[in-house]
């Protein structure tokens, strides 16, 4: 019989080619998202047998539990959870951050991805069945303007790790995936539409696709029943790590370079002091000297005392 996958964030995305495979793999799935049109679009192409949608703002609890309750009988029983709904708003600095995108991007990547666990919990027991929850790098490695988004995606980190603990012996899986830079719609909702920053982001890095997420869901959802996958962090290869930033003030960089100009005065002067030290223990010039010197010149005098 077809396992079910309640799949969150099916209209773009990592969702909307998760929602492909897993059907193209012979599983049945519920996909969600806001955007009605583009849920019936992947029905229609999915087959109506295959995949139902459910159309609901996952941040709504009371729209996520008729969701849920309106779920045919032919869908209901969930093996499945993936968590992938969220989204990044703004790169600005925390100190000039905008709080509603702030709390916007916890009521989606925290407080809804909560809400539906709690809800399909038992189902979940009851078909000893699996949640995977989309976190990100950034739970993990923080970068400016990262600030609460990577906060949210850290909950994400250790509550699917609490999950594992609280569903022990229960034979329920849960799965972290922690993905980078991936080309979706991702970026384009974090700018507000700035199509031209998207691309630039993109450009010319190979960066990894809404299938290669799809591929690895798969793979983690069909591993042996008694095999679980705690965390997986993906990355494209064009894409790793940098040194820490480090901030110098002003007085500290200029008092910096005065030390180096300095440092290197000192070894010309010891440089030109020892040339000249050197020069005057020889008594017969050396010939490129002597035909630079004027007749009857001493070494001494033919190099300048720049000791002085
Ligand atoms: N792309 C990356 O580089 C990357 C890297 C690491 C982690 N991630 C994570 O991967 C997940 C999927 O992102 P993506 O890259 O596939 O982005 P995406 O193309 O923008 O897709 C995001 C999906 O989430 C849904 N969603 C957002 N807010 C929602 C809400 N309030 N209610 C219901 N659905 C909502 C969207 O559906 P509607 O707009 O139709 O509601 C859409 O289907 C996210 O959790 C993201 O944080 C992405």
């Amino acid at each position: 019989m077809a396992k079910t996958a309640f799949i969150t964030g099916a209209t773009s995305g990592f969702g909307k080619a998760s929602a492909r495979r897993f059907v193209k793999a012979g599983w049945h799935v519920i996909g969600t998202g806001r955007r009605a049109d583009r849920l019936n679009a992947l029905v229609e192409e999915l087959g109506a047998d295959n995949m139902h949608a459910a159309c609901f703002d996952i941040s709504d609890s009371d729209a996520l539990n008729a969701a849920v309750a309106a779920l045919p009988d032919r869908f209901k029983n969930i093996d499945l959870l993936i968590n992938n709904a969220g989204l990044a708003l703004g790169t600005a600095p925390a100190q000039k951050a905008d709080l509603e995108q702030w709390q916007t991007m916890i009521d989606t990547n925290v407080r809804g991805l909560v809400t539906l666990t709690h809800k399909l919990l038992p189902t979940l027991i009851e078909q000893k069945g699996a949640i995977i929850n989309v976190s990100s790098v950034a739970a993990s490695y923080p970068y400016p303007g990262g600030n609460v988004y990577g906060g949210t995606k850290a909950f994400v980190v250790q509550f699917s790790l609490g999950l594992r603990s609280d569903l022990h012996g229960t034979g329920v899986r849960v799965t972290c995936i922690e993905p980078c830079m991936t080309e979706t719609e991702f970026t384009l909702v974090r700018t507000k539409g700035n199509r031209d920053a998207s691309d630039a982001l993109y450009k010319g890095a190979n960066p990894m696709t809404g299938e290669d997420l799809a591929e690895t869901m798969l793979w983690i959802a069909e591993q042996p029943a008694h095999l679980n996958i705690n965390r997986i962090e993906l990355m494209p290869v064009n894409q790793s790590f940098s040194p820490f930033q480090v901030y110098r003030s002003e007085a500290s960089r200029a008092k910096k370079l005065r030390r180096s100009v300095e440092n290197c005065a000192k070894q010309e002067v010891d440089r030109i002091s020892e040339a000249q030290s050197d020069l005057r223990h020889i008594n017969v010039l050396p010939p490129l000297l002597s035909r630079r010197a004027t007749p009857g010149m001493t070494a001494t005098a033919a190099v300048p005392d720049l000791a002085e």
